[in-house]
């Protein structure tokens, strides 16, 4: 009973919203897509993760012209090709049907328009009006859920129900932004390298190129070193940082360590973080789905797990993490030297040194570590193996893999 009237309040919530963000973007499509309502802030944070450019439009727009990009080149086809995910529940009826019956061209950018109208794109916020009797695209932004959510492919490959806090390991954010005509050919090489997954963070910086693989957002609570060096305490420092530093969002960032300082007014950030990490710290990671590992076997890789392969002394549980009490010096981690003599990821952070990953979810989200170099689980059983002089036997290595995809 509670639930009904709630879920109705918050319909009307929604729609208002709708109504509001209409003026400006057009609408969401039907209300299938709403999920039962969450309280307070967590529902606004999961509004700001999902639509909040924080203004950084002036970027995406003004500087790189990306709208026009998307314009004239950018058809649904295109976009799904570079990882972009389309959500299926701000698809009203009509446009599922002209999908599936061919009447909606995915090849033509005209349709990325419409889809943009119905804020369908996920992680791209665009405004859309009607100049001289054609839709133009004028503004274009992103959203955190550019590179943390991606969607279960329900309807098709990339269109599908949103997963927020997913990883979105299919977006090539370097070869999107490539896209740009306002980049010189050396940052275009940079941007092309990364690959589908990957990000390179301080590379506006320090001019360093050394991608990272995009993590989760989810299963950080009772986490207190954020991102894979720990610079911060709460996840509110990386959403500060990324969203001023890299999104291009409105608002300010700095750090004496790594002497970063970035002025952007006016602040469209700092009101919007703490519910924004309310958000995240409610999304916890997925359990693995029945059938996809051997519980016996996971069982006894416990078992090496907390004895012969010592995993346990850093990753302990319950969060799969010593790092509310310590970090880890890039001698002690078995993922460095990092790939393609690129300099240490460490190096180039404020701690200098590495957070023991959690490990819920691990199952979701390969490649390993902070720069993908094992593609698989059993990859990273043997470096570990390889790398710590563990012995460990073919089995035991084997019942590792299940009792790490259980997790
Ligand atoms: C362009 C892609 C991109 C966008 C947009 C982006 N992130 Fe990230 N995010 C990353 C990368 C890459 C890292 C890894 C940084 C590192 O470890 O040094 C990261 C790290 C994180 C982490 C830390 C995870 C952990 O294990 O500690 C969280 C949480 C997170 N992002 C949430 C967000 C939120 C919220 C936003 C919007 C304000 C956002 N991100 C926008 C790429 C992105
Ligand atoms: C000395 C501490 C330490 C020990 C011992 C240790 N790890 Fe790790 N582990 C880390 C650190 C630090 C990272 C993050 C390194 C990085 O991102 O490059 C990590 C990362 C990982 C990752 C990648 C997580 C991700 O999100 O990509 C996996 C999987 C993993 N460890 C499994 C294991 C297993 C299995 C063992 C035992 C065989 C083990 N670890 C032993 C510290 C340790």
């Amino acid at each position: 009973m509670t639930r009904n009237v709630r879920a109705v309040a918050w319909s009307a919530t929604a729609l208002a919203v709708c109504n509001l963000s209409a003026l400006f973007v057009g609408c969401r499509g039907g209300t299938t897509g709403l999920q039962a309502p969450v309280p307070g802030r967590v529902a606004e944070g999961k509004e700001t993760f999902r639509f909040d450019t924080f203004g950084d439009e002036t970027f995406w727009t003004d500087t790189l012209r990306m709208h026009e990009v998307i314009e004239t080149a950018v058809d649904p086809t295109t976009a799904l090709s570079v990882g972009l995910k389309v959500d299926a529940d701000a698809l009203p009826p009509a446009v599922v049907q002209g999908i599936q019956n061919g009447s909606i061209s995915l090849t033509s950018p005209a349709t990325t328009l419409a889809l943009l109208k119905l804020n369908a794109v996920v992680g791209l916020k665009g405004t859309v009006e009607t100049i001289n009797g054609k839709d133009r695209l004028t503004r274009v932004g992103i959203t955190c859920a550019l590179c943390h959510s991606t969607v279960n492919n329900s309807f098709a490959k990339g269109i599908g129900q949103r997963r927020d806090g997913w990883p979105n390991r299919d977006l090539n954010p370097g070869a999107i932004i490539a896209l740009s005509a306002a980049l010189t050919a050396g940052q275009k090489t940079v941007y092309n390298s990364w690959g589908p997954g990957k990000y390179d963070p301080r590379y506006n910086f320090d001019g360093k190129n050394g991608p990272q693989v995009i993590p989760p957002a989810y299963g950080l609570a009772g986490i207190h070193r954020i991102t894979a060096t720990g610079d911060g305490d709460q996840v509110e420092y990386w959403n500060r940082y990324v969203g001023v530093t890299q999104m291009h969002g409105h608002g300010s960032f700095s750090d004496s360590r790594t002497r970063v300082s970035v002025q952007n007014p006016p602040d469209m950030i700092s009101s919007k973080l703490a519910a924004l990490q309310a958000y995240q710290l409610s999304i916890e990671a997925p359990a693995p789905t029945a059938g996809s590992f051997d519980p016996i076997a996971a069982g006894r890789g416990k078992e090496v797990f907390d004895g012969p392969g010592k995993c346990a002394t850093c990753h302990a549980a319950p969060l799969f993490t010593d790092a509310n009490q310590r970090l880890h010096s890039p001698a002690e981690v078995v993922s460095e030297p990092e790939p393609n003599g690129v300099p240490s990821y460490a190096s180039r952070s404020a701690t200098k040194m590495y957070r023991t990953s959690p490990l819920k979810g691990i199952w979701q989200h390969p490649p390993y570590f902070h720069n993908g170099i094992a593609p698989t689980l059993v990859a990273v059983v043997d470096r570990y193996n390889t790398r710590k002089g563990l012995n460990l036997t073919a089995r035991q290595k084997a019942d590792l893999v299940q009792y790490l995809k259980s997790l």
